[in-house]
């Protein structure tokens, strides 16, 4: 019988695309989220994708009695814990909601975990928990700091489970440091779906280029990058969502823990996305130069050699196709999943 995977924060952006990810590998899932910050419409468009009625919950993460009825119906073999709040600027100024959730959401699904002699998680972490980097590509065993509260809690997130392996052996944790997820899955049907003003690059960009904003604002243009903006290691949430599998057959096939980093291990400009965005859309991208955005590094990319030879997990998808795929979610679902 293949095991049950109970995801947490499941109709989320990247938590949707490894649920599909998951079910085409053959494993149960159970998904669970409040909705505070994404649609139900995410279940319909799972059931059209996978051909199967979604299993959900409908419950919060921080409310102890629910969760204790999800594992006693559904007794998860393993847990991926996605629920949690990630926007960096709103942790400055709610640092206690962000606390709260991340830390605390997490702490009552380990709580729930351990009643139901559920041991094994895969723990969404962050390339924010490396802060400002001092050399590039950024191996896993580079300084790590905290420069956000949002950055401290998924610090907070790694230390906890590093913890908990350390007092009891049964547990087995693996924690993702996702570098930048974008793109959607190749239908249309489910991507990226931010509230307000996007936060990230390429959902502003994909917003631009439907008529949605005006330009991109382009935070800082004198970096010591080769066009002088700002590098990352953009990663497309497909690769991102078998890294997730890739991790889960870890922990259910051995005996042992992991901190890894999902990364392509390249790096591309602001000026370059937007450029591989116009390609793709066949738009223009009107964009401007404006001041750097505070807590910004000039360049940030991984390593992801470690995931290649633990997990036997590479990135496939290139910049051209995640612009591809996010256009197409963009164009055929221009107001998101409210439309
Ligand atoms: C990418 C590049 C910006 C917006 C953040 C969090 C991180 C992680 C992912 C999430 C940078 C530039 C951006 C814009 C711009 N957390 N930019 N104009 O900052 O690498 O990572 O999101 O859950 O913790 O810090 O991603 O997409 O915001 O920025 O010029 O309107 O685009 O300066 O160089 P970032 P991003």
């Amino acid at each position: 019988m293949s095991a049950t995977v109970l995801l947490t924060g499941a109709t989320g952006y990247i938590a949707s695309h490894t649920w599909l990810a998951l079910l085409a590998a053959g494993y149960r899932v159970v998904g669970l989220d409040n909705f505070s910050n994404s649609s139900p419409k995410v279940l319909e468009r799972l059931a059209r994708l996978s051909g199967q009625a979604p299993l959900f919950e409908r419950a919060d993460v921080n409310d102890a009695t629910a969760l204790e009825a999800v594992f006693a119906r559904h007794r998860p073999d393993a847990v991926v814990h996605f629920a949690a709040f990630k926007a960096v600027g709103e942790s400055a100024e709610q640092p206690l909601a962000y606390y709260r959730n991340n830390v605390g959401g997490l702490l009552g699904t380990l709580e729930a975990m351990r009643r139901h002699g559920c041991s094994r998680i895969v723990f969404s972490s962050s390339a924010t928990v490396y802060g400002m980097p001092e050399s590039l590509p950024l191996r896993e065993d580079a300084p790590l700091s905290a420069i956000n509260p949002y950055g401290a809690t998924k610090l907070m997130g790694e230390t906890i489970l590093r913890d908990l392996g350390a007092a009891d052996p049964q547990w087995q944790t693996a924690a993702l440091r996702y570098f930048n997820p974008v793109g959607a899955h190749e239908s249309g049907l489910i991507g990226e779906d931010p509230r307000g003003i996007p936060n990230n690059l390429m959902p502003y960009v994909a917003q631009v280029a439907v008529g949605r904003r005006e330009r991109v604002q382009v935070f800082g243009g004198d970096y010591a990058t080769p066009d002088g903006t700002g590098v990352r290691d953009y990663i497309h949430v497909v690769d991102l969502a078998e890294g997730h599998v890739a991790a889960l057959r870890f922990l259910l096939g051995g005996r042992e823990s992991i901190t890894v980093n999902l990364g392509t291990g390249r790096g591309y400009s602001v000026l370059e996305l937007v450029r591989a965005y116009e390609q793709a859309s066949g738009r223009p991208i009107p964009y401007a130069i404006v001041a750097r955005r505070p807590g910004d590094a000039a360049a940030n990319y991984a390593d992801p050699s470690l995931a290649q030879e633990r997990l036997g997990w590479v990135a496939r998808h290139d910049l051209q196709r995640m612009c591809e795929d996010s256009w197409r979610w963009q164009r055929m679902n221009p107001q998101g999943f409210e439309a």
